[in-house]
């Protein structure tokens, strides 16, 4: 499985307001954790981890937020999220460091409860994986 930007569809129109809807049935797994984080200064960086196992489909519902992934094999790709319906898909085993705007929210899809065994939070260990 790859990262990927995955486009949901917005319903409503500019005079009543949008809608946007993600339900199990349309996402490669099934959500059993919902997060969202804000009120992030322009100068922090937040992340610095992987993940063993999760699944994640990231969104800025307000703002923007910039995803920098890194595959264990090097391979570094930035994400623009820009407008509530642009999803990120990421799959395990990607690093990611994230800068939000002042007035960014990111909500995370999750397929998993949170556990922090489940993170992989030192680099060495992550690159590591390359070679397993
Ligand atoms: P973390 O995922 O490291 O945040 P970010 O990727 O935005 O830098 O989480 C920050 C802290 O919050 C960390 O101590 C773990 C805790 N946390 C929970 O307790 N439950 C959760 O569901 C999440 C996502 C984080």
């Amino acid at each position: 499985m790859q990262p990927r930007l995955i486009e949901f569809s917005q319903l409503g129109d500019p005079t009543t307001g949008f809608m946007t809807v993600a339900a199990n049935s349309a996402l490669p797994f099934c959500i059993q954790r919902v997060y969202w984080t804000y009120s992030v200064a322009e100068d922090v960086i937040r992340g610095h981890h992987a993940h063993r196992e999760l699944e994640q489909i990231i969104f800025a519902v307000a703002g923007t937020i910039e995803f920098t992934l890194e595959s264990v094999y090097g391979q570094q790709t930035i994400y623009h999220l820009n407008r509530p319906g642009l999803g990120l898909y990421i799959p395990r085993h990607y690093w990611r460091t994230i800068k939000f705007s002042p007035d960014a929210v990111l909500m995370c899809l999750a397929s998993l409860e949170y556990t922090e065994e489940e993170y992989i939070r030192d680099y060495d260990e992550f690159k590591r994986l390359a070679s397993k």
